[in-house]
């Protein structure tokens, strides 16, 4: 969960790491560092809190460096603190590093027993402790590195520089997600692609086990179990992500900017099948009666990402009448999921690296399972480890909240489930086509909500001091009001709860007091009816109610407050309905004065267990 970048190169400003960290800083954010080497010896500059807390002791000017290392934590093991920051040096040797060395406590002692001192309580520093200690037995800086990684348990993403080699940089990768960007001005390591897009748009995407060595004048990649060079170019994948991207683009945060984008990540994600559903099925292996051999489906993710799998379902079975089962990926594995040859997997994930989800793909595919994802990051480690990818096209997303990789991900999954629906026969041709155009109207049926922002900012402005709120909806908008509460809890720290309105009475009915506020996804469909009533029992408990409608006339004077959406087809109604929920969280959470890109506790992707 922290990010990490690194450069080796003819000579640039520290400016180049501080950039890459910039991009990183959603990964983890309670503590960030810098090592490198400027041809004098080894800096290191390190300290608790943000980014510009770095910045304010850093040299200044910036000097120029020819080897230098980057670090954002969230902190795993020892508390933030300046100590606890990575990059961790020892002797001469900084290392900086992602995931979790699970052994380093039974490697600390070993280690303190033969005499070493240890300045920090992570799990990190016993590697340049280890480092270190085999240099002084003589051994060079790789041969050190390469008797030190099959000591250490668990997950790592590291790079590593030292004063006695100054123009080398080492990345190693297991577990945990790592980058090499080619670059005109040097070779750069890092946690993802967003961070070394100012760079370059090269990139080769690190598999476990391998170590890369970089030089001013070469690098290689070498895989480390049977010590064989891997032919870089080969590997080496073009990335058609710009900086831009990665930018706030007038706005004054990402989540912000990300909503924005909405309509053009529907469109760039549907785009390209739109015409031509049976290749989508040939692409994914699926084949063109939509199911032959599958008998059902399995879906996993987890947060933001679970959501859409949940829509997802009610897509896939009512178009396709495909059964399918949405697990929550951290259970998923422990569940002993049974998997015979009709179960085709899917996992969702923005990044492709969510430990978790990750995980359950490779018990599914362990247990003879195909499995695709569904994933917004070419090159991530989910799209390469599937048999097939249906990608997102949302673009890089930075916002800790996930906003457009939802709606991206809801509209692979519609037309999934459109095409799977004419594969089998579920869906006639005339109703696909009335879906399709639907979903072809669905951007300009966004802008009309964005369009509100205002009037949503307003409305939010009213909710500050709520201390807790209720998200109802029901069928297909029940996984919106889980996502609406999600956002809020991540964005505003303010207490929320989604449930299914027709669940209300059955418990947490007895949470409603006076003007609690209770937000109510009403959609013009089969459903209406029956949330009807549920808001009346809001009403009658003294709940104030804010209802997101397609349909106000349908709701005569029952809502305190109506926040109105375009109509669309029903199944479509999650990406209307969604967006007023996310800009609520956003303008809710700003007027608060919370750092709504890098909310407390939370980091970007989470490559750990
Ligand atoms: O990258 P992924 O889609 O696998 O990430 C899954 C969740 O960690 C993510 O959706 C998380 O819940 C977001 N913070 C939600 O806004």
């Amino acid at each position: 969960m922290c990010g990490i970048v690194g450069y080796v190169g003819k000579a640039d400003s520290l400016q180049v790491l501080i950039d890459g960290l910039k991009r990183l800083e959603y990964r983890g954010y309670d503590s960030a560092g810098v090592a490198f080497l400027d041809g004098r010896g080894l800096e290191v500059y390190k300290t608790k809190g943000k980014l510009r807390d770095l910045q304010r002791i850093l040299p200044d000017p910036l000097p120029h460096l020819r080897a230098g290392l980057g670090h954002t934590r969230w902190a795993t093991h020892g508390a933030p603190s300046s100590t606890n920051a990575h990059p961790h040096h020892v002797g001469g040797v900084a290392v900086v590093h992602n995931g979790i060395i699970e052994n380093y406590h039974e490697l600390k002692s070993r280690l303190q027993a033969e005499g070493h001192s240890f300045l920090s309580e992570t799990d990190t520093e016993v590697i340049p402790q280890m480092i270190s200690g085999y240099l002084k037995e003589g051994l060079s800086l790789r041969a050190a590195i390469e008797k030190t990684l099959p000591l250490l348990r668990g997950s790592y993403a590291l790079g590593i520089v030292c004063e006695a080699v100054p123009e080398t940089l080492f990345a190693i990768r297991k577990g945990s997600p790592l980058v090499i960007g080619i670059g005109e001005r040097g070779y750069y390591c890092a946690s993802d692609v967003p961070a070394l897009l100012p760079y370059t748009n090269k990139f080769v995407f690190m598999e476990d086990g391998q170590m890369c060595v970089m030089m001013t004048e070469g690098m290689e990649i070498i895989d480390l179990a049977s010590k064989t060079t891997i032919p870089v170019r080969d590997k080496t994948v073009e990335i058609s992500w710009t900086p831009a991207m990665a930018e706030k683009g007038g706005h004054d945060h990402f989540m912000h900017k990300e909503i924005f984008e909405q309509p053009a990540a529907i469109m760039d994600t549907v785009g390209e099948w739109i015409d031509n559903p049976v290749r989508l099925l040939d692409s994914l292996g699926i084949c063109a009666d939509g199911t032959s051999g599958v008998k059902r489906l399995q879906i996993v993710a987890c947060g933001t990402s679970y959501h859409a799998a949940l829509v997802g379902k009610y897509m896939i079975e009512n178009l396709a009448r495909v059964p399918v089962e949405v697990d929550i990926a951290s259970e998923y594995r422990y569940r002993e999921p049974i998997i015979d040859g009709g179960t085709l997997f899917m996992s969702i994930t923005q990044s492709g690296e969510t430990a978790d989800t990750l995980a359950a793909q490779r018990e599914a595919k362990d247990r003879g399972a195909r499995a695709l994802t569904v994933c917004n990051v070419v090159g991530s480690t989910s799209s390469r480890e599937a048999d097939a990818v249906l990608y997102t096209h949302a673009g890089p997303e930075i916002g800790v909240a996930s906003t457009k990789a939802f709606t991206a991900q809801m509209a692979a999954l519609t037309m999934l489930a459109i095409c799977m629906g004419l594969g089998t026969g579920g869906l006639s041709r005339r109703d696909a086509d009335e879906i399709i155009s639907s979903l072809l109207a669905l951007p300009a049926c966004v802008k009309v909500i964005l369009a509100g922002d205002e009037k949503i900012r307003k409305l939010s402005g009213t909710l500050t001091d709520s201390r807790s709120l209720l998200y109802l909806g029901r069928g297909i908008n029940y996984p919106i009001a889980l996502e609406g509460a999600l956002k809020l809890k991540e964005i505003s720290y303010i207490h929320a709860e989604g449930y299914p309105a027709g669940e209300m009475k059955h418990g947490p009915i007895a949470l409603i007091e006076e003007n609690l506020p209770v937000i109510v996804v009403a959609s013009l469909n089969s459903l209406l009816e029956k949330t009807l009533s549920n808001i009346e029992e809001v009403k009658a408990r003294g709940g104030r109610v804010i209802v997101v409608t397609d349909s106000p006339v349908s709701l005569g004077n029952k809502a305190d407050e109506v926040m109105e959406v375009p109509h669309t087809h029903p199944l479509l109604s999650p990406f209307v309905s969604v967006i007023p929920l996310q800009l609520l969280a956003y303008h809710v959470g700003v007027i608060k004065g919370c750092d709504v890109d890098q909310p407390r506790n939370l980091a970007k992707s989470v490559t750990v267990e």
